[in-house]
């Protein structure tokens, strides 16, 4: 009866990986539920060996995920035990195929060192969209004609918890439990404010000088909010208009916090909180000028946003998580994104906590 989790115990660690993410589909998922629960009903030498090669944490979330739930019965281990026979048998050609995949990748990091370099000498040779004179494009997304814009309170309408920079700077911490309270509006118009608000246009709508730093001014960056709880806004996708201090209500999301916690790879709190951040790129507003250079200025660019919206929070006594790890396709699609001349860069969920 145990045997298959003998033979899983006793595997390298990359092979066991493989042949547990077979059997868990998230942490609340049935497939993960139903391993469980065969694992609580083998005998507790082999159980032991196993949640022994674990890594610390994902062991101590098993054993309490174990302590609440029911051991299997005959037939549902008899399901399982097939499942993961299964599974072990096709194991040395999957590890075959991670292998191949896995020297491809090599050269992959190699090739996007390229993007972490500087490439500000190349740029000399080569002629810019700027330089041929092409337009710059929109200093922001237009709203759609007829679609529902949404005034929001002056950002100065709330006032932090904490105005002390160092303070801020010392409590910020990611944070990834929030209470079911949701966020007011001017909370959340706090945060738009800090992470993209716009001080100052420029040259007659030419340019416009934000919160934020970007390189070369370029702003490439959209900001998306999922609104789950935050009073005064039915939940859905909303879009920020930071030339207006406004939102646009772009659409509704069905069962909006699974999808975002899917397209985040199963991280729940991406959607059980109470408003999603979600930056998407514009990557021609870049490009315009800074061509080969302007993915990786993009990227600094979302970093600073997204450093800007850990200290609102903390300064509003509002907690964040910087989001890297997510499904590209996903979040696209969540957000009707081509994700060619468009796409998902960043994201993070903001709550209470
Ligand atoms: C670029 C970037 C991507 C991140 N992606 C994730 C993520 O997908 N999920 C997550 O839980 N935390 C994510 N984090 C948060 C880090 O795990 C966190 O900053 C780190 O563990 C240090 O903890 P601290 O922020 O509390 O100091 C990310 C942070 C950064 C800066």
């Amino acid at each position: 009866m145990d045997d298959a989790i003998k033979r899983i115990a006793a595997l390298e660690k990359k092979e066991q990986g493989i042949i547990l993410d077979s059997v868990f589909d998230g942490p609340d998922g049935r497939g993960t539920k139903a391993f469980l629960g065969y694992l609580k009903s083998v005998p507790p030498e082999s159980r032991q060996a196993l949640i022994a090669k674990l890594p610390l944490q994902t062991a101590q979330w098993a054993e309490e995920a174990m302590a609440k739930l029911k051991p299997a019965g005959e037939a549902e281990a008899g399901k399982i035990e097939k499942k993961l026979a299964r599974a072990l048998e096709r194991l040395p050609q999957l590890v075959k195929r991670m292998e191949a995949a896995t020297r491809k990748a090599a050269k992959r990091i190699a090739k996007n060192r390229e993007l972490v370099r500087s490439h500000f000498t190349a740029l000399e040779r080569i002629i810019s969209d700027q330089q041929k004179g092409l337009p710059r494009g929109d200093l922001q997304k237009p709203a759609t004609a007829g679609a529902e814009i949404i005034d929001l309170p002056p950002p100065d309408s709330v006032k932090p918890a904490s105005t002390d920079i160092s303070e801020c700077v010392a409590k910020r911490q990611s944070r990834r439990k929030f209470s079911p309270e949701p966020v007011s509006l001017g909370e959340l118009s706090y945060l738009l404010w800090a992470t993209q608000g716009v001080r100052k246009v420029l040259g007659g709508g030419k340019a416009a000088l934000r919160n934020v730093p970007s390189g070369g001014n370029m702003h490439p960056l959209e900001t998306y909010v999922a609104a789950s709880r935050v009073d005064g806004l039915k939940p859905g996708l909303y879009r920020y208009l930071p030339l207006d201090h406004k939102l646009v209500f772009l659409f509704t999301v069905k069962s909006q916090a699974k999808a975002l916690s899917k397209a985040a790879l199963g991280q729940d709190f991406v959607g059980d909180c109470a408003a999603t951040f979600i930056w998407s790129a514009v990557p021609y507003r870049s490009e315009w000028r800074y061509t080969i250079e302007a993915a990786k200025l993009v990227l600094l660019d979302a970093g600073h946003v997204c450093q800007n919206l850990y200290l609102a929070c903390e300064a509003l006594g509002l907690g964040t998580c910087a989001i890297g790890a997510y499904d590209q396709k996903r979040f696209d699609a969540l957000c009707k994104l081509d994700g060619v001349d468009e796409m998902v860069v960043y994201a993070a969920p903001v709550g209470r906590f």
